[in-house]
């Protein structure tokens, strides 16, 4: 039976460590939490990174006789590769490039050489599983160069890319110095998805600016091969936010935590610690927010998570001093002996807490600077069985393509935040129902099967067309 090889840097679980012990726990990351719902259907397996280094040989096959049994398989990082691939080339080069922070990247020679080697040990794991008829899908940016490694291996096979962060203009992706190569990389694959329509047009502009490619309309034609680009925006698991939203467990979170915060209107925002999430912006927004509204002192609270996440990159690191400084002093001029107005939590929580956070926020604020589309958005959507709720969401995430009923705001303009969540709670309930039934709707129809069925069943077609072109 023809198996789905899903290939992504990070496994949908994670290794952590308790009194020496290993323990998987679900990653974080719209790509795991997305693909992690759907990937588990016949003998299809998942390819990637537990997340940790494990040097001990023993544990390595543990790990992997445990992973099996979830259809996973490891690809071990070392701790230089984790250092050099993964901080590095993908989180110090191409992630500032690909969010339009261009001042941030650091080209490092090493960085590059660590890129091809981690992609060529990728390439050895998927070679010693794929079988003629399967289907290899590359997900992501730390893994440009695997569709055209593979490519050169395997000639006949059916390779799809998607790439679940923005592709930038050409005058961003031109200061990569080894953009010839990533391009040439990536057009390995017969399919290339990306959450929007600008980044499918910036990719192509690339590739005609770069590479003097041929492209009609969203084809390319590579070498005789014709390589579709194609706009595929990643959906949710939209029932098991909707099924969530009304278990006892989840309901019963709801009433402990509305205990707690009384009659105190809850906007939440959930981002992983980055800076393309728009963190210092948002705080600023809010900071506005109460400064031209003295009547939300004690009425109105945020409620802050950030997930840690690659806190050993000094960027991240610096991110996470800031936002600490800025919350100390925001909760220090406003606060109140019974009342501080954000609620900041540095740390990842169960789904069911998170349900239940859907469930009881009044608004949810999610003002990145860049995203590819930002999931926390249709999870919020998804939880509000009631259709009661506002969402305030950057134009800047690929999700504001889709959710238009939401209060769409400019990230950078700390006025129109302020602005947006003044009218947010001040929206009439007829008003909040009628945009977010809409929204609902949009979030239920183009769910995460209808992009896994839609992108597998254009890459068949893109082989047909191919084949009948010999
Ligand atoms: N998330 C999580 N644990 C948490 C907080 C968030 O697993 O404690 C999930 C969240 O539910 C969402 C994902 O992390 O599915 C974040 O995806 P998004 O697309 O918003 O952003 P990304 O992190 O991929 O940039
Ligand atoms: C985004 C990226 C994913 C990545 C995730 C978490 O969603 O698109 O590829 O896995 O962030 O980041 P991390 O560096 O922890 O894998």
């Amino acid at each position: 039976m023809r198996k789905t090889i899903i290939v992504s840097n990070r496994l949908p679980v994670k290794i952590t460590r308790k009194n020496g012990e290993i323990v998987l726990t679900p990653s974080e990351g719209g790509l795991a939490t997305g693909l992690g719902s759907v990937y588990r259907e016949g003998n299809n397996v998942w390819i990637g990174w537990p997340g940790q280094e494990v040097t001990d040989v023993m544990e390595q096959t543990e790990l992997k006789t445990e992973l099996a049994k979830l259809n996973l398989l490891p690809v071990y990082l070392t701790a230089e590769e984790i250092n050099q691939f993964y901080e590095g080339f993908s989180n110090e080069i191409l992630w500032p490039i690909f969010h339009y922070m261009s001042t941030y990247a650091r080209y490092e020679q090493s960085y590059w050489d660590f890129y091809i080697r981690v992609n060529e040990k990728f390439k050895e794991a998927i070679l010693a599983v794929a079988e003629p008829g399967d289907v290899i899908w590359v997900q992501d940016y730390q893994l440009l160069l695997l569709p055209g490694m593979l490519r050169a291996d395997l000639p006949d096979a059916s390779i799809g890319f998607f790439q679940h962060i923005p592709f930038p203009s050409y005058e961003l992706f031109r200061l990569i110095p080894w953009r010839v190569e990533l391009l040439n990389g990536i057009l390995g694959a017969d399919l290339i998805g990306f959450h929007t329509f600008d980044d499918a047009r910036h990719f192509i502009g690339s590739c005609v600016r770069l590479l003097a490619y041929h492209a009609s309309a969203n084809t390319i034609t590579v070498n005789d091969r014709s390589v579709m680009v194609e706009t595929f925006p990643m959906g949710i698991d939209n029932r098991k936010f909707e099924s969530l939203s009304s278990t006892a467990g989840v309901q019963n979170q709801v009433q402990v935590l509305a205990k707690r915060f009384q009659d105190i209107r809850i906007i939440l925002s959930i981002d992983r610690l980055d800076y393309s999430k728009g963190i210092l912006q948002r705080l600023q927004g809010f900071d506005l927010f109460l400064q031209n509204n003295p009547w939300a002192i004690e009425k109105v609270g945020l409620a802050m998570i950030i997930v840690p996440s690659r806190d050993t990159v000094p960027r991240y690191k610096e991110l996470r001093d800031q936002i600490d400084q800025l919350v100390g002093n925001i909760n220090a001029r406003y606060r109140t002996m019974g009342w501080s107005p954000i609620h900041y939590f540095y740390r990842s929580f169960p789904l069911e807490i998170l349900a239940a956070l859907y469930n009881l926020a009044d608004i949810c604020l999610v003002t990145p600077m860049r995203d590819g589309m930002n999931l926390v958005a249709k999870e919020y959507v998804a939880s509000r069985i009631h259709n009661n709720g506002v969402l305030i969401l950057s134009e800047m995430a690929g999700a504001s393509k889709e959710l238009i009923d939401a209060i769409v705001v400019n990230p950078n303009d700390a006025n129109a935040i302020a602005a947006a969540i003044d009218e947010a709670l001040e929206m009439s309930l007829p008003e909040q129902q009628h945009r977010m039934k809409s929204m609902r709707q949009i979030v239920a129809k183009f769910n995460v099967h209808h992009w896994v069925k839609l992108f597998m069943a254009t890459l068949d077609d893109v082989k047909k067309t191919q084949q009948s072109m010999l």
